[in-house]
């Protein structure tokens, strides 16, 4: 039976007596309306662990005013199906209130890294994440936590916390899950018209171009990112964001391709704000 939990002080109790049974606690983070993505990262720590707990909070501090934090899509009924499904035993649910009290101070803050691709537009974005991380890692206390790649910037920042905070917890990462023809899955698809959504799959073509291209011998980061601004160009109203061939470790730009290149991209389709990426291995 999967407990629905929306108290913190119940959730770490829970939490502490799965400890003393000597069961191993996997953990996956999410915003909840629920897709295939995330269901592929609760089958990922499913394997790993013997009590598999899922968080679904919408946090409000990874939003900057104006973003679509009122909008983001919600179904918890729904979200509550698919989890039972997938065999969670414990869905912590908070509501905003229980997670930041009203003097609410403290954040996590990633230098440098924080600030690149994404926390450019989004500047306070990432200390967000990393703040309700924090939280949820201290609440809930998991051995593994599972985040998917196609948040690839998140996944660095989040293991450089770990890292640099001491969190006992080991990060894994699972694959980025597509739509059929291609779309990366994401809870801010609901957006798009269908018209729009038609033209966001040609952020996914770009990608696989670089990937044919670099198949190819290509190795000039130059060559293989004029090739994919021309065919994002060609599709006006996708308007980008950001296109960068970086090193994964860093995010430092790179000029060849070598392993661990990440091929990163941010665009918007009207006001929807889409992210995908390929990761050269
Ligand atoms: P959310 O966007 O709901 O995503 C939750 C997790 O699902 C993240 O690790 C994300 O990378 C993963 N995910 C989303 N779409 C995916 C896809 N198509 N394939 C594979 N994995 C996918 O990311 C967040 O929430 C929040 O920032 C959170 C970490 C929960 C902190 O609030």
């Amino acid at each position: 039976m999967m407990k629905v939990i929306e108290s913190i002080a119940e959730m770490a109790e829970i939490s502490r007596q799965v400890h003393l049974r000597n069961q191993r606690l996997g953990f996956v983070p999410t915003m909840g309306y629920l897709h295939e993505g995330h269901l592929s990262l609760m089958r990922v720590a499913r394997q790993d662990s013997d009590i598999l707990a899922v968080s679904i909070f919408v946090n409000p501090t990874q939003f900057a005013p104006g973003e679509d934090f009122e909008k983001y899509p919600r179904n918890f009924e729904g979200d509550q199906v698919l989890c039972r499904q997938e065999g969670v035993d414990i869905l912590f649910y908070p509501a905003a209130q229980e997670m930041y009290k009203p003097d609410h101070k403290t954040y996590v803050i990633t230098d440098q890294l924080a600030a690149r691709l994404c926390g450019i537009r989004r500047p306070t974005h990432f200390q967000g994440v990393t703040t309700i991380v924090a939280k949820l890692f201290n609440i809930i206390q998991p051995d593994l936590a599972v985040f998917g790649q196609k948040d690839a910037q998140q996944i660095l920042i989040i293991r450089r916390m770990v890292e640099d905070l001491n969190f006992p917890v080991k990060i894994m990462v699972a694959p980025i899950i597509r739509e059929a023809d291609g779309l990366a899955m994401s809870s801010r698809n609901k957006y798009l018209t269908p018209d729009l959504r038609t033209k966001a799959l040609v952020l996914n073509r770009a990608l696989r171009e670089a990937e044919r291209l670099i198949q190819g011998g290509e190795k000039k980061t130059r060559i293989i990112e004029e090739s994919m601004l021309g065919m994002i160009r060609m599709v006006p109203e996708v308007r980008l964001d950001y296109l960068a061939i970086v090193d994964s470790n860093n995010l430092e730009p790179v000029a060849e391709i070598k392993s661990n290149t990440l091929i990163d991209l941010a665009a918007y389709l009207g006001t929807t704000r889409l992210i995908d990426n390929v990761l050269i291995t």
